[in-house]
């Protein structure tokens, strides 16, 4: 059997406090074949060393990182990659900072991922890259004569066409996801969006899953990634050792919030909307809170510093304006906490409110989902621009542009009886039962071996 070396831009360790499913699937998967996971470290090393790989073996799993100048970090990580494609992206063209110089970076480091990864490289490896910091690998490694199968998963949305062309040199990025032998998307949306923008290149095409462009075919495929199920269910039941803080909220009804602290996640349209339901339902006054727990994200980067004043701001005017002594209406909090303490808040909140302007999958929706008691499961209210949207239509769809249609989505979900609450949430944890990131992982690699190799096999003498 192959080794498979998964590469990304940030690597997760086993065990770590942070491990979300996806990190815990992907190292699965790597520990059946003593496989290798490269990316940055998170150190920063001075200008002028050179750059190094650092190897570390944990459970049988090689760990390759690589460390990142100041510079590096700058123009490639905060630069290309998190101000121009992340927004991009999202829909946000408006916010995406270009320029020549972040551009060469992205370029760079890609190279520079290229050159350490050829170093630990086997021939017959197949090789997984995750995500959009990443988009270039492939053909750096053609470049250099690897003809490893290699397929790539973009975490985020891939935006319509015309949002792709705001950015100069796009097409560099079309080019470099056509040097894979699979490219992955979270939705048949993100898909059709890649597909017209490979409609507007010459040559390009794409019919089913066969893509044709830059004289290279390739496989491009939908993979909803999902949660472990069962382990956030696990987590949820457990009740001893509940921190003392969670007195505080017995009697309440709980509204759940839980995003990095990004412009994408609508998380001020979200407590605009709370606040606006309270204001129309006087009687749940006292009775219901909004907990939002945010940890801070990109926090160089002056759209996130925009995001977090203004959600502080805002946060700061509902409470002095609706709260009374005891009773504060929105809890905001700018922590990160581990995976069995959320999945125990999300099964005492009544509502989980998931709410993002514009999100890949969304992985807090499925967690919530995942997390509820069965006889008496709490609401999901769901943004349609999440990717997961499309696999949890039993939630209460809401459009996070709308204040008063939130508002009341909120209401909808607070008055839901118990039986229409066990209706829609067992229908939803079917899915995610049957569907879990084991099952994202494993599709993923199947097709991606069973996948052609395109401009590589035809390279073959
Ligand atoms: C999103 C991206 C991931 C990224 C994560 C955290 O989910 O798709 O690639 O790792 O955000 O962001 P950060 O910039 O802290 O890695």
């Amino acid at each position: 059997m192959s080794r498979l070396v998964v590469v990304s831009n940030r690597v997760t360790l086993p065990g770590s406090q942070s491990a979300g499913g996806m990190a815990v699937a992907l190292n699965a998967a790597l520990q059946r074949n003593n496989g290798l996971w490269m990316g940055w470290s998170e150190k920063v090393k001075a200008e002028e060393e050179p750059s190094t790989l650092t190897e570390k073996e944990v459970g049988g799993i090689t760990y390759a990182l690589i460390d990142l100048s100041q510079k590096d970090l700058e123009d490639y990580y905060y630069g290309f990659a998190n101000q121009i494609l992340w927004p991009i992206f999202h829909n946000r063209a408006d916010l995406a900072k270009y320029s020549e110089a972040r551009e060469s970076a992205y370029y760079r480091v890609n190279e520079m991922f290229a050159d350490q990864l050829e170093q630990v490289l086997r021939q017959d490896d197949v090789i997984w890259v995750h995500d959009y910091h990443l988009i270039p690998l492939a053909e750096k490694l053609q470049q250099r004569g690897h003809k490893n199968r290699i397929g790539f998963f973009l975490h985020t949305p891939w935006p319509p066409a015309d949002i792709l062309s705001t950015l100069p040199n796009y097409n560099r990025l079309l080019r470099g996801l056509s040097c894979y032998d699979l490219v992955g998307f979270h939705t048949e949306n993100d898909r059709n969006n890649f597909a017209e923008c490979l409609r507007r290149q010459e040559w390009g095409e794409l019919n089913g899953e066969d893509c044709r462009a830059y004289g290279n075919e390739f496989r491009c495929g939908v993979f909803p990634i999902s949660i472990d199920t069962a382990e956030v269910a696990r987590l949820a039941e457990r009740d001893d050792d509940l921190p003392d803080s969670y007195c505080r909220f017995a009697g309440y009804d709980i509204a759940i919030g839980v995003d990095r602290l990004d412009y994408s996640k609508g998380i001020d349209n979200r407590i605009d909307a709370f606040n606006r339901f309270l204001r129309s339902n006087k009687h749940r006054r006292r009775k219901t809170l909004l907990l939002q727990i945010t940890p801070k994200s990109r926090d160089k980067i002056p759209a996130y510093q925009a995001v977090e004043k203004a959600v502080a701001e805002l946060v700061g005017r509902v409470d002095g304006e609706l709260g009374s002594v005891g009773w504060v209406p929105v809890h905001y909090i700018n922590q990160s906490l581990g995976q069995p303490e959320l999945a125990r808040l999300y099964r005492r909140a009544r509502v989980g409110l998931v709410t993002p302007l514009r999100d890949g999958m969304n992985l807090v929706a499925k967690e919530y989902v995942a997390a509820q008691n069965p006889r008496d499961p709490g609401v999901l209210v769901l943004s349609r621009f999440a990717g997961a949207a499309g696999e949890l239509g039993e939630a209460i769809l809401v459009n996070p542009y709308d204040p008063e249609g939130m508002a009341s989505a909120i209401e909808t979900a607070l008055d839901m009886t118990r039986d229409e609450r066990i209706k829609r949430w067992s229908a939803m944890m079917e899915r995610l039962r049957e569907h879990d990131v084991y099952r994202w992982c494993d599709d993923f690699l199947s097709k991606l071996n069973a996948a052609p190799q395109g401009l590589t096999a035809s390279l073959d003498p």
